[in-house]
């Protein structure tokens, strides 16, 4: 495995990450056992960034997370992230009250197990409450040795300058892949002079850039992706074409569709760091070797044009009004 860094304040994680939240929440049925096995499975091989997040279950894939982390700990780099009310199972609006957000961190830190979160970050940036108090109250915790390094999750250029006169942030967590490419042209070069890496998330489109979903009915009637715009019906058929170009690539390779996604993120740059979630331990081995993987001048021109060709937008517009541009 190769490493990057994330920032420059010596940050220095997996180029491949791992997402944890499909082992508890949100997509098919989640497997307890067949999760901490891969987690197990991602340290065994070096892949030592691991992603969750209060939300996820809600609290469940932290509490996972910890488990798999006993007698471990030391070979992890654990990211977690606060910044919503949650109210019966479910996230009510955005909070990053600087009061909450040291709550937050106390009981994620209980869930996980450990004395220090490596990287906490805001999961989306609260509107009622002005960036430079959050970051304060994150940046306390630093100095309490409660976190190491801080992130923000789907903020914009504004939001990101402002932020880094207060503390520096050494990690965005946004929606990036193939088919989602909304950051490239502001929020990416901001991140750039700002020393921000980059840690792409959903970086196989939710699955359906491995090939492995064919049809809307394959989804499970509970899973989050049958809200998702792109698999929608006017939608999913268009986007299947899509998955054909990647397929073409991968066959040239003698790899998936998944690792050419995952290795088309890690060659656009050094700072950008993606995270595909799994809660297996094949798509795990599979995923984490497309570093290996080098693509040529034509496939990139190839692939160049999909996110052009995407269908639908990646959010429903109540989750979309939450994402900074
Ligand atoms: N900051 C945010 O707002 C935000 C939002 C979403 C996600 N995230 C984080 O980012 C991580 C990754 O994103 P994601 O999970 O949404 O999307 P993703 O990584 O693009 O896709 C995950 C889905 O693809 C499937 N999959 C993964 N590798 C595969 C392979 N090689 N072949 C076939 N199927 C494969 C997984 O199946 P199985 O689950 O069945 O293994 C899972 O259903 C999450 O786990 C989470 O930690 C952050």
């Amino acid at each position: 495995m190769e490493y990057r860094d994330l920032g420059n304040k010596g940050l220095k994680v997996s180029a491949v990450g791992l997402g944890c939240m499909s082992m508890s929440w949100a997509y098919g049925t989640p497997d307890e056992a067949e999760g901490i096995r891969t987690i197990h499975r991602a340290l065994d091989i070096g892949v030592n960034f691991l992603d969750t997040a209060e939300i996820y279950g809600p609290y469940k894939n932290e509490e996972l997370v910890g488990k798999a982390l006993k007698g471990r700990r030391d070979k992890a780099i654990v990211a977690t992230k606060f910044g919503f009310n949650i109210e019966n199972g479910v996230a009510r609006g955005a909070n990053s009250h600087p009061k909450h957000v040291k709550e937050v961190a106390e009981q994620s830190l209980k869930r996980l197990g450990i004395d220090c979160i490596d990287l906490f970050y805001q999961h989306r940036v609260d509107p009622k409450i002005p960036i430079e108090e959050t970051v304060g109250a994150m940046s306390e915790l630093v100095e309490a040795g409660k976190v190491r390094y801080l992130g923000l999750s789907e903020a914009g250029p504004e939001t990101l300058k402002r932020a880094c006169k207060e503390h520096q942030i050494s990690a965005l967590q946004s929606e990036y892949s193939l088919w989602e490419r909304g950051l490239e042209e502001r929020i990416i070069p901001c991140a750039r002079e700002l020393n921000i890496g980059i840690v792409a998330y959903s970086p196989v489109g939710r699955g359906f850039l491995t090939g492995e979903i064919k049809s809307f009915d394959d989804i499970p009637e509970d899973d989050y992706r049958r809200s998702d715009p792109r698999y929608q019906a006017e939608n999913f058929a268009k986007n299947l074409k899509l998955v054909d170009l990647l397929k073409e690539v991968a066959v040239k390779h003698g790899a998936t569709a998944a690792q050419v996604a995952i290795a088309w993120l890690l060659m656009l740059g050094n700072d950008i760091v993606p995270i595909p979630g799994t809660k297996r331990v094949k798509y795990l081995e599979e995923n984490s070797a497309a570093f290996s993987l080098r693509l040529d001048r034509d496939d990139l021109e190839l692939l160049d044009t999909l996110a052009k060709r995407k269908s639908g937008e990646r959010y429903e517009p109540r989750r979309m009004a939450m994402i900074e541009r």
